[in-house]
């Protein structure tokens, strides 16, 4: 195990900000990580995976500790299913386009999302109508403080809206090492419901389409949206979109009748936080090299040599001005480190 140190974390991030870590590990097995988590000469541990959905505010003082195992192994299959298990440490995206290529379905909707396999189950990722608990099977998880692996089932995840057990009670708690995924063989059950999906199928005249066609619309819908991580520092989303009682919404929407919005239950209504930002007059605005998205207001950027601190200053003017327009709290999906 080569340990470095001093080592900029500009590249293991994808908002591009240049801070520290005093020292500096890559994890490619299991065993590897047990060894690293061993080491009393650096009392403080910090995991890092794909650093896509991460704001990082100062330099860490820690052994940071890069989660980088790869590989995918078919678990079982029959006539419909295959399982598959995809070490944390391959890429999200990459991992997607190679089951695309063998026709495995479920993963199309979510193409082209930054990060590793291994956080996806943290926060749920989702996208276009689909999200990570939809093709989850289970996860394996090495507990830092007795160094067990333990499989997480479905139902022991806790998935919501971009949360999970491991941002609650097992916050900070486990190292996700493994993702397996249960993915169809034949009759796909494609979700094109997303008014995007369906405009981008309808404009390249893609009347019956395959995972791979819905897969390059989510990409070209995505291109046209979000920033590239590679030529624009972000984390996607910066933010949650808010949801609210019926009787808030309904003031709400009585004030903002043009407002979009997603009724959840008859109960809890979801309002998309890019709306809500964009109309406080912030979308494109950019101070120093902080700036907020010039096509989605919920992504935040950094122009190249933004703090973290910068950034955060920002996102926090940003939540003072929705709460004092609109009443209603918006919160960071990203973590931010302190
Ligand atoms: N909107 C605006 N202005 C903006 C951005 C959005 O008015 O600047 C409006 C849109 O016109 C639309 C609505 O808000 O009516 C929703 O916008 P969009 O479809 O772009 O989705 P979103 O709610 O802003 C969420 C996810 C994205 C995901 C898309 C598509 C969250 C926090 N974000 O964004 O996820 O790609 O839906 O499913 O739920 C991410 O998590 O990093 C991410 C990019």
């Amino acid at each position: 195990m080569q340990i470095k140190h001093n080592t900029s974390l500009k590249t293991y991030n994808t908002f591009g900000i240049n801070a520290k870590a005093s020292h500096f590990c890559e994890i490619n097995s299991i065993d590897t990580l047990r060894a690293a988590l061993q080491l009393n000469e650096y009392p403080t541990k910090f995991i890092l995976s794909g650093g896509s959905n991460m704001l990082i505010t100062k330099d860490i003082d820690a052994l940071v500790l890069h989660i980088n195992n790869k590989g995918i192994t078919v678990v079982s299959e029959d006539k419909d299913h295959i399982l598959l298990k995809v070490n944390a440490g391959e890429n999200w995206h990459q991992m997607v386009q190679w089951t695309i290529e063998r026709n495995y379905g479920g993963l199309e909707n979510m193409s082209l999302i930054p990060g590793n396999t291994g956080t996806a189950p943290i926060q749920n990722i989702g996208a276009y109508g689909v999200e990570l608990k939809d093709v989850f099977h289970s996860c394996e998880a090495l507990e830092i403080a007795t160094q067990k692996v333990r499989t997480f089932t479905h139902a022991a995840c806790n998935f919501n809206y971009r949360d999970s057990y491991f941002k609650n009670e097992g916050k900070g708690k486990y190292v996700i090492t493994s993702v397996t995924l249960k993915l169809t063989k034949k009759n796909h059950i494609l979700n094109t419901s997303y008014g995007a999906i369906e405009a981008e199928l309808a404009k390249n005249n893609c009347h019956n389409p395959t995972i791979k066609d819905v897969s390059n619309a989510v990409i070209a819908i995505r291109k046209s949206k979000l920033p590239d991580p590679a030529e624009l520092g972000n984390s996607g989303s910066f933010f949650k979109n808010p949801m609210v009682s019926r009787l808030k919404f309904n003031t709400f929407s009585e004030e903002h009748p043009e407002a979009p919005y997603y009724k959840l239950s008859e109960e809890l209504y979801k309002i998309p936080a890019g709306w809500l930002i964009e109309q406080c007059g912030f979308k494109g605005k950019r101070i120093g090299d902080a700036g907020v998205h010039k096509n989605q207001a919920l992504v935040l950027v950094n122009y190249g040599n933004a703090t973290g601190n910068d950034i955060l200053k920002l996102a926090n003017t940003i939540i003072k001005n929705v709460k004092e327009k609109f009443g209603i709290q918006i919160t960071p999906e990203v973590n931010i480190i302190k």
